[in-house]
């Protein structure tokens, strides 16, 4: 097959690489120059991704990718599978900002118009007319009533006669999406049976063997179903993460730990209850339920998990202010006043270097409303990178409190003489070495965890 991929980020280069370590004849398009010579060049753009490097010097030597910054052009020139997936930029509260994915699909439409003026037809190699897959996360009936519309407005063609437009969520891990995508079923939704139909085969074609046979494919009966799929996944997880964030209260507030209670609960196998943490950060958990609560205003979970997950960096700040209350010299109505807390970890999680949605603005927000100065580190940004993001970068000196916003595989091995001062912790991810900190004299409360025991 002759594939099409717009958009080479950390979803779209792998599944280009995917295709042209299939055999197929993959052309990658990039609005940065940069990430265009870069593959051009086989050399990977972004690391971390397993097997991207060998995968591009491989498929990049033979031709069989080639990447370009005329998405146009690349589309004019023929494709059976066009696969669309630039990000869907949201602001502060959810809402999508459609720029680059209006940009993409228009650019794909002007392709496929130039094709038809030019050749006579829309058809790619295998004689059909094209899918055009946007495999970006959106809002249930984007498809239908926007990317569609836009794709025959701007090409001036006809949906489901010169072109099928379709959408597939992707539901790879970034780190392992090669192994992902031979084993994930590949969900499929189009505008109508036909298109979607014809769409599957071609992603069956395009997947190809996984370690258990084929990969399967799977058509749900609509864009709307495949949309609503990838919502139903990741508003699940935050519903569950919500209810185990609630456990964790509970078991505060009655003496229990709530790590041996979801180890128990989950021993039998009707149980699959997550685990609580100081926040829900990162590009999808915290968004997706939004996109799903726009299409289903009246839906009480969604809102339920979110709010419940929202609160839980100002419950990590209440915390540490009981903690310093009872250990201070005395106790007082605002034990955070004017206390320094470190906050140790911006990225929304280990190992990432990424701050979308992450838990360190509402600990920061919620440490200055209790009256405190916040101070922030982390091993993957140094201070000017930290104060870019508006957070006051920690300079080494004395902090009363500490609060472990990310699981940074650094924090395992953290010695509490490394932060001078410090007379409470809250480990938000229990990552710690709690014996070594309780040892130095110093308590540390997980979320859950550690309240006084019935006996
Ligand atoms: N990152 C993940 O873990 C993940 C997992 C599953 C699904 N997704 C989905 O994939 C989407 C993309 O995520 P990503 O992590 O690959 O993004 P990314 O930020 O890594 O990369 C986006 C790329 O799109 C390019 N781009 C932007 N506008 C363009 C345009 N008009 N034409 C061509 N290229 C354009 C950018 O230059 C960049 O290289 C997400 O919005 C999400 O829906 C992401």
């Amino acid at each position: 097959m002759k594939v099409v991929v717009v958009a080479l980020g950390k979803i779209g280069l792998p599944l280009a690489a995917f295709a042209a370590l299939r055999g197929h004849t993959v052309v990658g398009c990039d609005i940065d120059e940069d990430v265009v010579a870069r593959v051009n060049a086989g050399r990977e753009p972004f690391p971390g991704e397993a097997g991207l490097q060998d995968a591009l010097r491989e498929t990049v030597a033979d031709g069989r990718l080639v990447a370009t910054s005329d998405t146009v052009a690349a589309v004019a020139a023929g494709a059976d599978l066009i696969m669309v997936v630039p990000p869907l930029v949201v602001d502060e509260r959810a809402r999508p900002a459609w720029r680059a994915v209006d940009a993409a699909v228009g650019a794909v439409a002007e392709g496929l118009r130039r094709r038809h003026a030019e050749q006579g037809t829309t058809a790619g190699p295998d004689g059909d007319p094209p899918s055009v897959v946007v495999e970006t996360t959106m809002p249930v009936g984007s498809t239908r009533t926007r990317i569609g519309p836009r794709l025959q407005r701007d090409s001036g063609l006809r949906e489901g006669v010169d072109f099928h437009a379709a959408h597939s969520p992707e539901r790879v891990f970034s780190g392992r999406i090669f192994r992902d995508l031979e084993r994930y079923p590949k969900l499929v939704g189009g505008l109508d049976a036909t298109g979607e139909e014809r769409t599957a085969e071609r992603y069956r074609r395009l997947l190809g063997e996984g370690p258990d046979g084929p990969v399967e494919v799977r058509t749900l009966g609509g864009a709307e179903a495949a949309e609503l799929t990838k919502l139903a996944e990741t508003t699940y997880r935050d519903i569950n993460i919500g209810f185990a964030n609630e456990l964790a209260r509970h078991a505060d507030a009655i003496g229990v730990d709530v790590e041996a209670v979801i180890d128990a609960a989950n021993s039998q196998p009707y149980s699959h209850i997550h685990r609580p943490g100081v926040a829900v950060g990162g590009h999808c958990i915290p968004v997706y339920p939004r996109f799903y609560l726009a299409g289903d205003p009246e839906a009480r979970l969604p809102a339920a998990a979110r709010a419940v997950n929202a609160s839980m960096p100002g419950y990590a700040v209440e915390l540490l202010g009981h903690m310093l209350a009872r250990v201070g010299p005395e106790s007082t109505a605002t034990p955070l006043r004017g206390q320094r807390v470190l906050v140790l970890g911006a990225a929304y999680r280990g190992g990432v270097k990424e701050t979308a949605f992450s838990g360190v603005f509402d600990l920061c927000r919620s440490l200055r409303d209790a009256e405190a100065a916040p101070v922030v580190a982390d091993p993957l940004y140094d201070a000017d990178e930290l104060d870019a993001l508006g957070l006051p970068a920690w300079d080494g000196s004395a902090v009363e409190g500490l609060i472990v916003q990310t699981d940074h595989a650094e924090y395992r091995a953290l010695a509490p003489d490394a932060i001078p001062g410090v007379r409470a912790v809250v480990d938000g991810r229990g990552v710690l070495d709690v014996e070594a900190w309780r040892a130095a004299g110093v308590p540390v409360r997980r979320i859950g965890r550690d309240a006084p025991r019935p006996y």
